[in-house]
């Protein structure tokens, strides 16, 4: 998709279709809805007057409504061919991320009636609405509009023969004339927003694809490609490495599979050099190309879905290529563990124990709780090559999508600091995190009789915090941000404004969080 960003008035833009949103002022519950486009061309309202009679169109997030432009308006000045009205819910909820899903969905209407070329105007603030538009900056705007535009045009029915190419090539989002000033922070917000969110579709590309074509190897060459691309030095290793490093506790669940695992490094470093004692950040990902459960197996029930559970380490491997783009003024290194969990004749068995890179020894209670064993090396191996923070994202337990559903993933963290890094990170991603707790008292969980720790709690109760815990201890006193995003990295359903499929959650965060440490 060609995306420009242009300051005109849209409606004297001539395109096969203008997208237009609209509000639904209506606030009490047994009010009638009142859709309010978020306009102020007379014209454009003017034509959309109809649309907006009772009950036809509600302007309710998602919602669309089409009306063909007549000769009449045409002659009148009013250059689109059609509008597309959309809906971005309730006025007083309206929000950078409702925008970000409203430009989605006008981007999936129109791939959907394969119109190859939209525009798409900008929200204006009318007199009737003013209060929620004007806080958002017209920065955060242009960048929620493109993020929202490239991550709806993507279908992952990527190995399907029926396979329709249909796309928007063509999509102008069109902002009125504004001063010098706002004009140039709307422009480099919308540059943001194409970086961040090329990065968050690759990562999705990495999570779509299937078991036996991603495996720990290939999801090493695809992260080397990538930053071979965008100047990031990168070292993919395989067994003789993780062996040499006496990573025992990543090793134990790479040795079941015929496949060999990978640990990817990738350092980015900013032209400037960094000043001695700064900060430098250590991304952690879990990348099981597919968890079977290994000896502890899964029951066969939807056990297709574990391909994506190497979503951390996609989500990793994203943000490293949005980081390498927008050039922030901090050093990052990224570690990422692939491994295949498989059952075989030389794979772990529950009871076995096994001696992690920091020296800490581990009973191996269950084969299924496999991310905690490669992250316990990432992490402790992230810190020997420097990072003085960490963050780490995994689909580690399906505890956690019991607590949390699918619309927030998981937060802890052993730091107040570098959790409100985080915290501040999600205003601008408009993702959703929620913050569990990971204090001490729950150490005892997962205190083993025979080893230091084991890598289960003792009952399946908070089974994220007893991960989380498992995590700490490898983080030690390195400050520490660990995001579960099991129960966010695949959309099982589909959105007016998203496909089914993988999702790039934590990607967006993750580099935002990253830029809250840069020195500029
Ligand atoms: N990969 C799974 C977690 C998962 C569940 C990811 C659902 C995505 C969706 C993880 O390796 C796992 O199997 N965890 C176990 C831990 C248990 C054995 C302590 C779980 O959550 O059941
Ligand atoms: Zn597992
Ligand atoms: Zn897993």
């Amino acid at each position: 998709m060609n995306t420009k960003l242009l300051f005109a008035d849209a409606g004297a833009f001539p395109t096969p279709m203008l997208a237009v949103f609209a509000v639904d002022l209506a606030t009490g519950k047994k009010e009638e809805p009142r859709p309010l486009l978020l306009t102020q061309s007379s014209d454009l309202a003017g034509a959309a007057t109809r649309a907006l009679g009772p009950g036809e169109f509600k302007a309710g997030l998602g919602e669309t409504a089409l009306i063909h432009t007549s000769d009449r308006l045409k002659s009148a000045g009013l250059q689109p061919d059609r509008l597309l009205l959309v809906g971005l819910g309730k006025a007083k909820d309206l929000s950078l991320d409702r925008l970000r899903k409203g430009t989605g969905t006008a981007v999936r209407a129109a791939k959907a009636r394969s119109v190859p070329e939209l525009a798409i105007a900008f929200p204006e603030a009318s007199a009737d609405l003013n209060a929620p538009l004007a806080e958002l900056s017209a920065k955060l705007t242009a960048r929620a509009l493109a993020e929202g535009a490239e991550l709806a045009e993507l279908d992952w029915d990527t190995y399907r023969s029926d396979r329709k190419d249909r796309s928007v090539n063509d999509l102008s989002l069109i902002s009125k004339v504004l001063d010098k000033n706002t004009e140039q922070q709307a422009l480099a917000g919308f540059a943001e927003g194409l970086i961040v969110a090329a990065a968050q579709n690759f990562t999705r590309s990495l999570v779509n694809e299937p078991g036996n074509v991603l495996t720990p190897t290939e999801l090493g060459a695809r992260a080397k490609a990538m930053c071979d691309d965008a100047g990031l030095a990168c070292q993919v290793y395989s067994t003789e490495k993780i062996r040499a490093l006496k990573m025992e506790s990543f090793w134990s669940v790479a040795k079941g599979s015929a496949e060999p695992p990978a640990l990817i490094v990738m350092t980015y470093e900013p032209a400037g050099g960094v000043a001695e004692g700064a900060p430098v950040l250590g991304l952690v990902g879990k990348g099981i190309t597919f968890d079977s459960g290994g000896i502890s197996l899964k029951p066969g029930d939807g056990m297709e879905k574990m391909k994506y559970d190497m979503a951390g380490a996609a989500a990793m491997i994203g943000a490293m290529h949005a980081i390498a783009r927008l050039k922030p003024a901090v050093k990052v290194v990224a570690v990422v563990c692939a491994a295949e969990n498989m059952p075989d004749g030389r794979a772990s068995k529950p009871g076995d124990v096994v001696t992690a890179m920091s020296g800490t020894t581990i009973e191996i209670v269950n084969t299924d709780a496999e991310g905690r064993l490669v992250l316990a090396d990432g992490l402790h191996y992230a810190k020997t090559l420097g990072a003085t923070h960490l963050i780490d994202a995994a689909t580690l337990t399906g505890a956690c999508v019991v607590a949390l559903g699918v619309l927030n993933a998981g937060l802890f963290s052993n730091d107040e600091t570098a959790c409100a890094k985080f915290v501040n990170a999600l205003a601008v991603s408009g993702e959703g995190f929620w913050r569990l707790p990971c204090t001490d008292d729950y150490r005892e969980r997962i205190t083993s009789e025979i080893a230091d720790i084991m890598n289960t709690g003792k009952n399946r109760w908070g089974g994220a915090i007893s991960a989380a815990m498992f995590l700490k201890e490898f983080a030690g006193d390195t400050p520490w941000v660990h995001l579960d995003i099991a129960g966010c990295a695949w959309n099982e359903e589909k959105k007016p404004w998203i496909a089914y499929g993988p999702s790039g959650v934590a990607v967006r965060s993750i580099v935002e969080w990253v830029r809250g440490y840069s020195a500029q």
